[in-house]
Parts: structure tokens; C-alpha cells; sequence
């Protein structure tokens, strides 16, 4: 296997909100499932839950957020939850399922293809919750808009690392 420069695909990953009308293939999606299940967790307890949504269903989500276009344009929509169930630490849980989601980001990146991480479709999870029926163990925490790019992304900048480390 060739070297990979995770460096480079970090820094050069960004949120995508415009996507092409084109379909990303189921295996592509367990791919990325696979690249998110070998995230760490604490005590190895890997409290993440997936469900994949497309077409109607996913369009029928895109109510729930202002952020409802991109939910539509996307081909799919990742559902990320916390199996309360599996939850042994609520902080350290969330942080974990935060590195199975940038680990699903990066290798869907690695492939050309575009994601966006929707946070604000949280103020309505039990809204949510009811339209899908889920089972009361599932916190819903993520979703995730997945599809292949269109145009340009908004090349956001970060703080210099000086004023993020302390001395
Ligand atoms: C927890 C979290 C919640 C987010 N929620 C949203 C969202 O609801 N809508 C959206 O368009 N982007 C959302 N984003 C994407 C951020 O706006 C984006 O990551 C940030 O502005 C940096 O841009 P970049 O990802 O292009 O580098 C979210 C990101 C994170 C990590």
C-alpha cells in the first residue's frame, strides 16, 4: 500500500453542501460505515448506531432543519446515534461517536465525494425520534449528508495553532 498523506486530506477536507444528482453506491456507504466503526471508544464499548436514509425517507427529514436543502441534494443521509444501552460515560460516549464521525468524513473525502456534519437538526430529535419510530435506547446525536460534490465549497480557515495552545 502506497503512503497516504492524512495530513493533506485533513486539511484539505471541507463541509459540502451542493451535491450533483448522482447515486453513491451502497457499498461505498458500508465502506464508509466501516471506516466509522474503527473509531476508538472508551473501554472499547463503540456506543455508535447508523441508519441510512435515502431518497423519500431522507427527503422526508429535511423538514426537521434549516438546513433542509442540503438534507434533499444529498444522495444520502447518515442517521448517527448513541445506543444508551452500550453508554458507560455520556462525555466520553459523545466523543467517540465525534471519532467515528470524522473517520467516516475523512475516508468518504479520500474518495472524492462530499459530506456535510448536521448538528442544528438536533433541536429536533423528538420530532425526529417520533417520525421514525426509533426505539427509546437510540439518542439521536448526527446526521451526516453524504453525495458527490457540485462546484465550489466555502474554503473556511482555522485559528493559527499559537493561539490554541497554551504555555
Ligand atoms: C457538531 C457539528 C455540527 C454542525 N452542524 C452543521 C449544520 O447544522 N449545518 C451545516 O451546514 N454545517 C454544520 N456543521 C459544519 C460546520 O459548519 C463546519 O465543519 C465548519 O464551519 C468548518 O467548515 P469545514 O467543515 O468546511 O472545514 C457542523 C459541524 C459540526 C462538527
Amino acid at each position: 500500500m502506497g503512503k497516504v498523506d492524512i495530513l493533506k486530506l485533513i486539511k484539505e477536507r471541507r463541509s459540502v453542501r451542493k451535491f450533483q444528482d448522482k447515486e453513491v453506491p451502497m457499498q461505498t456507504i458500508k465502506n464508509s460505515l466501516e471506516a466509522a466503526r474503527w473509531a476508538p471508544s472508551g473501554l472499547n464499548n463503540q456506543p455508535w448506531r447508523f441508519m441510512v436514509k435515502s431518497k423519500q425517507e431522507k427527503d422526508k427529514l429535511a423538514q426537521y432543519t434549516k438546513f433542509g436543502q442540503v438534507v434533499k441534494e444529498a444522495d444520502k443521509l447518515i442517521l448517527v446515534f448513541l445506543d444508551k444501552k452500550s453508554s458507560y460515560n455520556y462525555q466520553k460516549d459523545l466523543m467517540a461517536i465525534g471519532a467515528c464521525i470524522q473517520n467516516m468524513l475523512l475516508y468518504v473525502h479520500s474518495l472524492g465525494l462530499g459530506t456535510c456534519w448536521l448538528g442544528e437538526i438536533l433541536n429536533q430529535a423528538k420530532e425526529i425520534s417520533r417520525e421514525l419510530q426509533l426505539p427509546s435506547q437510540l439518542e439521536f446525536v448526527a446526521a451526516i449528508a453524504l453525495g458527490v460534490p457540485a462546484g465550489e465549497v466555502k474554503l473556511t480557515g482555522r485559528r493559527l495553532l499559537k493561539d490554541l495552545t497554551l504555555v
